[in-house]
């Protein structure tokens, strides 16, 4: 069996985590540059890639992010489960600031991003109906559970443009749509996740109610990073407990997550 390695994407906030002999190393890789270099450790004898999403002292914004570029240096670093961690609005009442929703779809609304590794010369169709690893979603749902941060199982996420926040009529919108919770990040990056066959979830943090709540008028950046801070400490709890808990090999995805382009590829050998 293969070894596991955890990889680690932090959102607004969640800049570092701490690990055991860390070290920041670059990756190249031919899809562009990556969001900073990655901190490769260790947790609990556990291999882990950390890579702060935006950059550290976050310079970059989500849509200057090279979603690509990010997923193949974690594949290249030997990722074999990733957990993305990021800050987003809710869209229910009993998700409040500070709940982690450990999200199980995705509505995709961006439009200025890259969002395939196949293109002209290889064309490839992966799956996306069950966009998350149950198996991974179940090692975070326990470490959530053990740490005591309150955390939600299931939710759709919907990932806007940005980098503004939504109108409050794009708001109502998507509650229409029964979304959960809004960020601006986690599209392409769990498409891109399946194409390069990794195990993927996604930790929502929920730092505001977005602009359709009638007692917590319109979202802003202020009351977000209070929020924050204190979501990126439960952040680096859950991190550290689910690296301490994961076993060492990794474990086949019941879902076929990690053998994903095994059906996928149209384009004939010799094309
Ligand atoms: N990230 C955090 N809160 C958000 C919101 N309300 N909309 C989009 N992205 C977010």
């Amino acid at each position: 069996m293969a070894k596991a390695v955890l990889g680690i994407i932090g959102g607004s906030g969640v800049y570092d985590i701490e690990m055991d002999d860390a070290r920041w190393e670059a990756v190249d890789s031919p899809w562009g540059t990556p969001s900073d270099e990655l901190r490769i450790g260790e947790i609990g004898g556990l291999p882990v890639v950390f890579l702060p999403r935006h950059g550290r002292g976050h310079a970059l914004s989500p849509s200057d992010i090279d979603y690509r570029a990010n997923i193949d240096a974690m594949k290249r670093a030997g990722v074999t489960d990733l957990v993305s961690v990021s800050a987003c609005g809710s869209f229910r009442e009993e998700l409040a600031p500070g709940t982690f929703v450990l999200v199980d779809q995705f509505i995709d609304r961006t439009f200025a991003r890259p969002k395939s590794f196949f293109g002209k010369g290889c064309v490839a169709h992966v799956s996306m109906a069950y966009p998350v690893s149950p198996g991974l979603v179940d090692r975070v749902a326990a470490a959530a559970e053990a740490e005591q941060i309150p955390a939600h199982r299931g939710g759709t996420y919907l990932a806007m443009e940005g980098p503004q926040f939504s109108t409050l009529a794009e708001s109502h919108l998507y509650r229409s749509w029964n979304c959960d919770v809004i960020g601006m990040t986690n599209m392409p990056e769990a498409k891109l996740a399946r194409e390069a066959e990794l195990c993927y979830a996604t930790v929502a943090m929920v730092t505001d109610y977005d602009s359709w709540h009638p007692h917590h008028g319109e979202v802003d950046i202020t009351s977000i990073i209070a929020v924050m801070k204190r979501n990126a400490e439960n952040a680096r709890r859950l991190v550290s407990r689910l690296a301490r808990d994961m076993p060492h090999e990794h474990e086949p995805c019941p879902a076929g997550t990690d053998t994903a382009l095994d059906y996928a590829i149209l384009t004939a050998p010799d094309a």
